[in-house]
């Protein structure tokens, strides 16, 4: 498959993509409202009353259909992108930096147990994942490029946006990327904390391998990727003043949220803050609909269970103090009191522990 194909096919997928997102989803929304509305009052709509009166009908059906095989094209088939990837593997392969060593940048365990939940499904639709396959971080990593659809491209980025928030708020000079995947959310904070020490780790050996050669391609001194599960690591205790992920808990059945939580405050130092940006936030009853929708067209088996906990409560559990959650607005063009397209539910949750507390 030559470049040319390639970037058309996906451009084409981008545009369909963008189309299900905006007039779609507004007369998806519109037709649920106007069935709903024979059947129950607006005020006390749930997903199961909008699953009753959509569900079948043909919109609904097309929608979805649309949504899951979308997905799936831009993967897999003629033009997807892991045999696109696939055809040039070596090269690819022989591109990666192959100075980790010494830059000591780049530890991978391969003796790291990886959990069933992450190997038990190929997430997003990915054929084999992110960690089966050593191209399998360059595939994430162009496919991520489309997540957002809606997000200009000369707008600043959502990590970018989030790395704004989390520094206006404090200046760490130790830093934990949880779930750093290809190194995105891990990148904005190196090149912002210049003299801070920044670790971050994944589960993900293709895709450490990529953050690790972007960041020395940067010559980026102050950062660590390491393979651990977040849920477990190798830090000392009240080792970071900052401890953040992005679109990791959603990935998680709940016990291993919980686990995640008292991972980060036990290498959380006192006084430390720890930040989340995730999708969590669903503002009424037919975009929680549509959300768990997605959840299994993408083929996200925790997104829904994530949606449904009550992490104030549970983070407040775990000992953590000052717990915020906030709808996050991932793009210029995004309205969050409107709901004019498709988008996720994307919100910050953060936490302090407290002064004083015991690891
Ligand atoms: C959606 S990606 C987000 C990556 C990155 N944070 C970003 O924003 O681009 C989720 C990442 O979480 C990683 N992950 C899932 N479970 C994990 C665990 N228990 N420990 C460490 N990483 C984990 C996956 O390998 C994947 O790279």
């Amino acid at each position: 498959m030559d470049d040319r194909s390639f970037v058309a096919a996906q451009d084409f997928l981008l545009s369909a993509k963008t189309y299900w997102s905006t007039t779609m989803y507004r007369t998806l929304r519109d037709k649920s409202a106007a069935a709903n509305k024979d059947v129950v009052d607006e005020q006390v709509e749930t997903v199961a009353s909008i699953a009753q009166c959509i569900e079948d009908a043909p919109l609904y059906q097309f929608y979805a259909w649309l949504e899951r095989h979308l997905q799936r094209m831009k993967y897999a088939g003629r033009y997807g992108l892991v045999p696109y990837h696939h055809e040039r593997r070596d090269d690819l392969l022989s591109a990666l930096n192959q100075a980790f060593d010494a830059e000591k940048i780049l530890d991978i365990d391969t003796s790291l147990a990886l959990p069933a939940y992450y190997t038990g499904v190929d997430i997003h639709q990915h054929p084999g994942g992110v960690w089966s396959d050593a191209i399998a971080g360059m595939v994430y990593e162009r496919g991520a490029r489309t997540t957002t659809p809606l997000t200009g491209a000369a707008e600043k980025d959502v990590h970018e946006r989030f790395t704004d928030l989390v520094l206006g708020e404090c200046s760490p000079t130790t830093v934990l990327d949880m779930g750093c995947g290809f190194g995105k959310s891990t990148q904005p904070f190196v090149r912002r904390l210049p003299d801070s020490s920044i670790d971050a780790v994944d589960l993900s050996a293709p895709c450490l391998r990529l953050a690790a050669d972007t960041a020395l391609q940067s010559q980026a001194g102050n950062v660590r990727f390491r393979q651990m599960n977040a849920c477990d690591t190798d830090f000392d205790a009240d080792s970071f003043d900052l401890v953040t992920s992005t679109m990791v808990l959603h990935e998680l059945p709940p016990k291993t949220i919980e686990e995640l939580l008292d991972e980060a405050f036990r290498v959380l130092s006192p006084g430390g803050r720890m930040v989340h940006l995730d999708f969590y936030c669903v503002p009424d009853a037919f975009r929680r609909f549509v959300h768990y929708g997605h959840a299994r067209r993408n083929n996200e088996p925790y997104m829904q269970p994530l949606a449904e906990l009550d992490l104030s409560v549970l983070v407040e559990s775990k000992g953590f103090v000052d717990v915020e959650i906030t709808p996050f607005q991932e793009s210029d063009r995004v309205d969050l009191n409107a709901d004019d397209a498709w988008r996720f539910p994307w919100t910050v949750i953060s936490a302090t522990k407290p002064e004083g507390a015991a690891s």
